[in-house]
This record gives C-alpha cells, sequence and structure tokens, in this order.
C-alpha cells in the first residue's frame, strides 16, 4: 500500500462577513429565505486590496509553515479553482515565486469546480509516488464574488470567497486515499462563460437540477469510498462534505444512516466557496482538535462539471 497522509493545513478568509441582512439590501431575498433553503447566514466577500492570488498565498504560507518544512521540500503544488486571477500564471507558479519553491517543482492549476481540492489531493498522491521530494501542497482557492452577477438572487446569496491548504506526505507505508472521482458532462446545469465567451465571466446555476444531482451523487460517492478501502462508514471518524445546502448534507447524513455529529460543517458561516468548501472545514477540524492524529476523514466533493470525488483521508 502506497499513499499519502496529512501533515498540517492552512486556511485564510477574507475581512468582510457579508450577511443575509446585507444582501437582502442587494436583491429582493430575506435572511428566513436564505437560511431555511440552505443553512447560509453570511459568506466572506473581497473587498479592497483582497486577492484570490493573497487568499490563495496565506492560506498555503499558513500550511506550510505548521508543516515544519521549508518551501524546497514541496515536489508537488496543485491549487484547485475556477476563479484564479490570472488564466496564466497559474496560482501555483505564483505560489512557487511566493514561497520560493525549487524550479523542478510540479506546479499547476486544476479546475473540477467544487470537487477541485479531492481531485487535487488524488492528483498530488499519483504524482507524488514518481516525484523526487515527497512532500505536496494542495491548496483549494476561490473569490467568487470576483465572478458572481449580483443582480440574480438564485446564485448571489450563495457563494462566498476564501481558501484552504493541505501539505501531506506520500510514504510507501501510508494508506492510499481510494479515490473515488467522476464526472457526467454537463454544461447547462452549472456553468462561468470563458474569456471567449459572449456573456460576462458570472456563475449561471440551475439549482433544481444540480440540487437533484448533489443528493444523489454525494452518498454514492462517499459509500464507494469506504467500500473500496474495505471498510464500514461508522470506521470513519469525520465527514467533510462540501458546503454547497445544508438541506444536501442532511439529506446525504441520513441516507447514509451516520451519525450527524461526525458531520457538522461551517456552511452558516462561510457559504458556499466551491474548491475552497473541503479544505477550510478540514483547517477547521484539525484547528479545533476534532479531527485528531491518526483519524480519519471522509472528503467529498460535488459540483460543476458535473463532477464528484471522494477521498479518505488521514491525519498523520
Ligand atoms: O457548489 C456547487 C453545487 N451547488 C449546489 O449544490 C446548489 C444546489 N441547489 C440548491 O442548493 C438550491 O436549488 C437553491 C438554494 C439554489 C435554491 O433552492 P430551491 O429550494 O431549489 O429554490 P428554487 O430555485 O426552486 O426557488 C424557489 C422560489 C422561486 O420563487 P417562485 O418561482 O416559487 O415564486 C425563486 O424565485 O424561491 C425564489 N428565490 C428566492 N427568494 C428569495 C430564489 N432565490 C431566492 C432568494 N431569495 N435568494
Amino acid at each position: 500500500m502506497n499513499g499519502i497522509k496529512l501533515l498540517s493545513t492552512g486556511s485564510a478568509l477574507p475581512r468582510q462577513a457579508v450577511t443575509n441582512d446585507d444582501m437582502a439590501k442587494r436583491v429582493d431575498t430575506s435572511d428566513e429565505w436564505i437560511a431555511t433553503r440552505t443553512g447560509i447566514r453570511s459568506r466572506y466577500h473581497c473587498t479592497g486590496d483582497e486577492t484570490h492570488t493573497g487568499l490563495c498565498l496565506s492560506a498555503a504560507k499558513q500550511a506550510l509553515e505548521r508543516s515544519g518544512l521549508t518551501a524546497d521540500q514541496i515536489g508537488v503544488c496543485v491549487v484547485a479553482t475556477l476563479s484564479q486571477d490570472y488564466l496564466t500564471p497559474a496560482a501555483a507558479c505564483l505560489l512557487q515565486r511566493d514561497l520560493g519553491f525549487s524550479e523542478d517543482t510540479v506546479c499547476f492549476d486544476l479546475n473540477a469546480a467544487c470537487s477541485g481540492f479531492v481531485y487535487a489531493l488524488h492528483t498530488v498522491e499519483c504524482l507524488l509516488a514518481a516525484a523526487k521530494r515527497k512532500y505536496g501542497l494542495v491548496v483549494g482557492v476561490e473569490a467568487l464574488s470576483r465572478i458572481t452577477d449580483f443582480t440574480d438572487r438564485s446564485t448571489c446569496v450563495l457563494f462566498g470567497d476564501g481558501a484552504g491548504a493541505a501539505v501531506v506526505e506520500w510514504r510507501e507505508d501510508y494508506p492510499s486515499l481510494h479515490a473515488v472521482l467522476g464526472c457526467r458532462g454537463n454544461q447547462e446545469a452549472l456553468y462561468v462563460p470563458g474569456a471567449n465567451a459572449p456573456a460576462p465571466s458570472y456563475i449561471h446555476m440551475d439549482g433544481k437540477a444540480v440540487f437533484r444531482f448533489a443528493v444523489e451523487a454525494l452518498p454514492r460517492c462517499a459509500k464507494a469510498v469506504v467500500e473500496q478501502a474495505g471498510m464500514t462508514l461508522d470506521q470513519v471518524d469525520r465527514f467533510v462534505f462540501h458546503q454547497a445546502n445544508q438541506r444536501i448534507i442532511d439529506f446525504a447524513v441520513k441516507k447514509l444512516g451516520v451519525d450527524p455529529d461526525k458531520c457538522t460543517g461551517n456552511i452558516a458561516r462561510t457559504g458556499n466557496t466551491s474548491a475552497a468548501s473541503v479544505p477550510l472545514l478540514l483547517d477547521e477540524l484539525v484547528t479545533g482538535g476534532v479531527l485528531t492524529s491518526g483519524q480519519k476523514a471522509l472528503c467529498v466533493g460535488f459540483g460543476g462539471g458535473l463532477t464528484w470525488a471522494g477521498a479518505l483521508l488521514e491525519l498523520a
């Protein structure tokens, strides 16, 4: 067996928390509607000089510092995102510059929307197996407020900005992530037009279609991971589900029959931060002493693509 374990985490959120009442000043909505339909009470938006690049660097730097490693020990760096400041250079290349990784460090961005962080974890696990240096840095970061249509109440109340990062180590005696990744190509349910598209680069979402997809994909993916690992769901210490909608999580918890106390999240405070959602929660659980050494977290992302991704990550 060979795989990765989690050594440390980091996170960064913009200074400004935007409450549901703040959103109600911009569009025809209410705290009551948003909270009951989604579980969201606030989210963070970049303001002033805050950028995607800045959030990414802060979270990555914190994770690296907490790992006790130096930048030149990192062999692979992957940033999961869909809202980067530049199409090129990749956000991961800017981390190479700003953190000072060696020039032979593999650095690139990956877009699998809300599944991005877990896609990136698996990618890094595979790449580290072949790398000279066995430490990897994985970041999930979004500045979704930059691509949010603040005239569309059905989407703008959902999304927030933030970054989460993880330093991992690959060893021959570490367990595999038992990652289960997938994609069902779909352009209509959730899309953001690119640089060459005629429409503005805003998030467009058919909420109901994505909801239907999510309540099927999340429990299916979680089950597939534990089956692949030869475990049962009750052997999992913590469930780290993408924070898209509390109702989706509640549905999955019920369907899987797992202990709801192992599935607590942070959607009320952070909203949906796409690729940043899983690592932000992971950081909260690790720094809060909820996920402790030797424990396993089942991380599951789902969303645009349409994609899904699950992996069992053990804290070293
Ligand atoms: O991270 C990627 C994955 N994304 C997701 O998993 C999101 C999945 N989808 C969802 O979470 C939900 O579908 C939403 C939260 C986006 C929407 O909830 P819903 O229960 O599906 O509401 P709906 O779209 O069916 O809208 C119901 C009503 C509509 O009014 P009518 O047509 O019934 O009169 C909407 O116009 O709610 C209205 N509405 C709002 N009302 C107040 C939509 N947005 C708002 C709003 N405030 N912000």
